[in-house]
């Protein structure tokens, strides 16, 4: 069990024509690293999101809930948004067969299907509300505020189904709610009503929340090793302790990153892993990296990469042309799969035909690899900056390890652009609007600056 990481394709030397980070610019960043590292690790107490994976009473916590509902449910319904939603939808797509919600139950294990409402949309909800039986579903309400609009939505409209479907009672055997310990609305109902509630630590904020009960409740649930998923994390935390650059990976992920940014112009980061089960992790890893690290310095400076999630191979017939001669403003992170459980075999037919019959005696996976590293090559031929990540296999230990290499990836980059990787301010105004428009009790002074906006100018509209 293993991850690696070759980043050859970042420096200058093996990019062509003086391109590429420097042994000098590497080295020079290994004392800011070091400061980074001792910054982020001094924190254990208050960043939850580092001792998660070793948080065994918090694992039981996530176990006893999916023990004492073994069997009973057909369905997992999951409301939530951002933190809340994306880990377990990456957990979900990694780890269970591919098209998980429409095998049989027999071909799922006994264990349910795993549904997530990670938006607000009349139509998804309709849809998903119109197809589940109720009576046969777990609903898990996950908020860390627990009081964020589009999950409360959620919540109101799916207990109201719920309660029509089996009776107001009877509703709250379906529900747990996933929340802070001690504070905001879902926690109330909890103990107003005695309603089954799961915590997720005070100090582990949503997009670091995923092996907290946020991913490992609904993991469990559906059948996912969640210990085996916790040790691959564990692993990287621990290994993480070195505050050595050249032996700390989610260290050097972070300092190529943020050195091709400001050093080399590069602010767009692709995450593009070379297997459909890991689309999800890089949409994951998206909001992560840019919730964290798009922000103002205390310097009133914006700072902050963009990530942009692509998939291999699908990506080479899309995105990749604007990778190769697209401006120099990016670079390429791959994940690369060494072993895959089934390799696919290429049956040889058409032997007489150049465009098929090379392909006869090969495999998928050995195809799927060959156009990651052919791709990466290509990259570095033409100067274009790239890295890859290797899992051995994709399985639940190599995914908490990505996970939490990531998660510490970002908490780094956070000190090296000199932001708060923890809070999200930017996303506060619209947050408020939205109450105005709603008419939420409190908002009055941001009702008060909406309507003071500039109105739309008819010269710019059709
Ligand atoms: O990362 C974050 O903090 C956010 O993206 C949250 O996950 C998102 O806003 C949902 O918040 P909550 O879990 O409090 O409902």
């Amino acid at each position: 069990m293993a991850l690696s990481f070759d980043f050859s394709n970042m420096m200058a030397g093996t990019l062509p024509n003086g391109t590429g980070i420097t042994e000098a610019q590497w080295l020079g960043a290994a004392e800011r690293f070091a400061a980074a590292h001792a910054a982020v690790h001094a924190r254990t107490g208050d960043l939850g999101f580092l001792t998660l994976a070793t948080n065994e009473a918090l694992l039981e916590s996530s176990l006893a809930v999916a023990a004492k509902v073994k069997g009973k449910f057909d369905d997992v319904l999951l409301l939530g948004i951002g933190g809340s939603a994306l880990g377990p939808i990456a957990l979900r797509t990694a780890l269970c067969p591919p098209r998980w919600n429409e095998l049989t139950p027999a071909q799922r294990g006994g264990n349910p299907r795993l549904h997530v409402l990670d938006n607000v949309d009349p139509a998804t909800i309709g849809a998903t509300l119109a197809r589940l039986d109720l009576s046969r579903t777990l609903v898990l309400v996950v908020s860390k505020s627990g009081g964020t609009v589009e999950t409360m939505a959620q919540y109101l409209i799916v207990r109201e189904a719920l309660a029509q479907a089996v009776g107001e009672d009877q509703a709250k055997q379906h529900l747990v709610l996933v929340t802070d310990p001690k504070v905001g609305a879902l926690r109330r109902i909890a103990n107003d009503e005695g309603i089954p509630a799961v915590e997720i630590p005070a100090n582990v904020g949503g997009r670091f929340s995923v092996l907290s009960p946020v991913g490992i409740l609904p993991a469990a649930l559906i059948g996912i090793d969640v210990r085996a998923l916790l040790a691959g994390a564990a692993h990287v935390t621990s290994q993480a302790q070195n505050a050595d650059l050249a032996k700390n990976l989610p260290g050097a992920f972070a300092v190529l990153q943020w050195l091709a940014d400001r050093e080399h112009g590069r602010p767009i980061q692709v995450l593009m892993p070379y297997a459909d089960a890991l689309r999800d992790l890089a949409l994951w890893f998206v909001q992560l990296w840019a919730e964290s690290l798009g922000k103002i310095t205390p310097q009133g400076t914006s700072v902050g990469p963009t990530p942009l999630p692509a998939l291999g191979a699908t990506d080479q017939h899309s995105q990749v042309q604007l990778f190769m001669e697209g401006p120099q403003d990016k670079t390429v992170t791959f994940i690369a799969v060494k072993g895959r459980e089934h390799e696919g075999r290429i049956p040889a037919r058409h032997g007489d035909i150049p465009e098929l019959g090379y392909l006869g005696g090969h495999s998928l996976g050995e195809l799927i690899d060959i156009e990651q590293r052919a791709t990466a090559g290509a990259l570095a031929a033409r100067g274009r900056f790239n890295a890859t990540l290797s899992v051995d296999t994709v399985d639940a230990w190599h995914l908490g390890a990505l996970m939490q290499l990531f998660a510490l990836a970002t908490a780094y980059a956070g000190e090296l652009y000199g932001v708060n990787a923890f809070d999200q301010p930017g996303v506060e105004l619209g947050k408020q609007f939205a109450y105005a428009m709603l008419g939420r009790a409190g908002s009055e002074q941001a009702r008060a600056e909406w309507d003071a906006l500039p109105k739309p100018d008819p010269r710019w509209a059709m």
